[in-house]
């Protein structure tokens, strides 16, 4: 396969992680996410030779289309959507081994002709080749996708050995405690644990990984990661965008089920969780559920521990934009929170007194993402007679995105006569270090779940835990309607209640 060149720092990386034959079958084939995540993930594993040599694509949807046309649709993906352009003898490879089955999702007869198609690309290669379903469907229909999974007996293929059907279930994991629990039920009905690989997207980041290679290959930070040093932790997950054309999906979901409950909590896991006994997903998984489960019921009262706010009308990138209820598809009236911030608290011998503030929001100033630490303040005494008594509180910041890098505040002499300090901050990025080219979340994802490899998926105990922790929050806002929910202007860094949710501790979110 034709390689593009690599990143000096690149070479020499092994290839070594190999999936088995595999052919992938993505349930909602024209919809938007194979568009725009899952065709591009799949055409870029091919071009960095990371498919396995008897790869195969199979489209599955409602529209009745020929092979033909879903080709020419995926290779339009490709073209518009992959992070590399597209390559005609790349695609051509991929398209030589790509087919689709039109049916509905409740309908047996067409989980039949998913099998027939099944058999006739293993008898046309002369071997066994794993299929690795991807639901990424509405999920109204991932209950009867499933169901006809198991009756079709195509779940239960080749369980036992090594190349077994998986199963990549796309969010949103439910819209509660209730749903998530249910939706559990009938997984495991249909698939063991181990065949099921629930997505977090914000797992696949090359940053959210980092963040445990910081953590646990470094012997500096772990001494000083817990209550002893640390002050707070903030994440924030801020968006520039809007709503865009998702409002249909957007109302019905809000940022806390859109954003906190899973990607921010993921990142709440992997910063608090304690380190695992080995990088084996079960672990890893281990730790994470524990450290979730830690985390103390939140206080709903006014004044207590969650704060949320829908964007009025403001400026964005230099540009007037309207408002959440101007938006296509949003009620006059709707009181769905477009940001939400959070204050955790974690009862453990690591964490207690430790809070950790979450905030997350469409709209905002600008699209960053970052985990920060804040250490306790040192002592100024040293220094307060030479003007150094404002010494800053060292931060070390993740930064998963835009211009993914890690840096750290530290109080520094300012050169010259005097003793003064001012705090400066190290940094590094991986586009200096690593160039720029870095392999989106769905292609790691996808290749992982071809091998096997669970790691940076949700295991079912994860996704109840979390929804445990904020399925009351959505009742009590439910309840409330428009009493206590808050706006801030489009463009801003969120309302007045996020800011005070901090404050009330003594504490202000940092700019990011
Ligand atoms: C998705 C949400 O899960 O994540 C979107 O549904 C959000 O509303 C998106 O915009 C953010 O992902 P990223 O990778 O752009 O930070």
């Amino acid at each position: 396969m034709a390689d593009t060149p690599r990143h000096p720092f690149l070479q020499g990386l092994s290839k070594h992680r190999g999936a088995p034959p595999t052919v992938v079958v993505i349930f909602g084939a024209s919809g938007d996410l194979t568009a725009r995540k899952l065709i591009p993930a799949v055409y870029n594993l091919s071009v960095d030779g990371l498919l396995p040599a008897d790869f195969h694509l199979v489209g599955f949807g409602r529209k009745a289309i020929s092979d033909e046309n879903f080709r020419a649709l995926a290779k339009d993906a490709v073209r518009e959507f992959s992070r590399r352009e597209l390559n005609p003898d790349d695609w051509g490879r991929i398209a030589a081994r790509t087919t689709y089955v039109a049916g509905d999702y409740d309908e047996p007869a067409a989980f039949v002709r998913l099998a027939a198609q099944l058999t006739a690309i293993e008898q046309r290669i002369g071997r066994e080749v794993q299929p690795l379903f991807y639901i990424s469907t509405p999920p109204s229909v991932f209950a009867p996708i499933l169901r006809h999974l198991g009756a079709s007996g195509l779940a239960g293929k080749y369980l036992g050995q090594d190349h077994h059907a998986k199963v990549i279930i796309e969010k949103p994991f439910g819209r509660d405690l209730g749903s998530a629990l249910e939706l559990n039920t009938t997984i495991r009905g249909v698939f063991a644990e181990h065949q099921v690989y629930r997505i977090d997207h914000y797992l696949g980041k090359e940053t959210v990984q980092d963040l445990l290679v910081q953590r646990f290959a470094n012997a500096i930070f772990e001494p000083l990661w817990n209550r002893n040093f640390i002050d707070s932790v903030q994440i924030t997950v801020a968006e520039e965008g809007g709503v865009g054309s998702r409002g249909g999906y957007y109302e019905q979901s809000g940022c806390l089920r859109d954003m906190i409950q899973n990607h921010t909590m993921q990142l709440v896991a992997l910063t608090a969780m304690e380190p695992p006994g080995s990088y084996a997903a079960e672990a890893i998984r281990d730790e994470k559920v524990k450290v979730l489960k830690a985390i103390q019921p939140l206080s709903l009262v006014a004044g207590g521990d969650v704060a949320r706010a829908q964007y009025a009308a403001g400026m964005t990138g230099g540009k007037a934009v309207a408002g959440y209820v101007e938006e296509e598809g949003i009620a006059p009236g709707s009181t769905t929170e477009t940001y939400a911030a959070i204050r955790l608290s974690i009862n453990n011998w690591r964490w207690q007194g430790v809070p950790f503030y979450l905030r997350s929001g469409k709209r905002m100033a600008r699209r960053v993402s970052e985990i920060a630490i804040n250490f306790k303040r040192p002592p100024g005494t040293l220094f307060a007679e030479s003007g150094g008594f404002d010494l800053a509180a060292n931060t070390l910041a993740f930064q998963l995105q835009p211009d993914e890098g890690l840096s750290l505040v530290l109080n520094t002499k300012i050169p010259g006569l005097e003793t003064r300090t001012q705090p400066v901050k190290m940094s590094f990025r991986y586009s200096t270090t690593f160039g720029s080219n870095t392999p989106e979340a769905y292609e790691r994802l996808v290749l992982d779940a071809m091998i096997g490899d669970g790691t940076l998926f949700i295991r079912g105990d994860e996704a109840e835990t979390s929804w445990k922790l904020y399925t009351p929050v959505l009742a009590a806002w439910a309840a409330a309607g428009a009493e206590g929910l808050d706006r801030y202007a489009a463009g801003s860094w969120g309302p007045a209640s996020g800011d005070a949710l901090l404050a009330r501790h003594g504490h202000l979110w940092r700019q990011p």
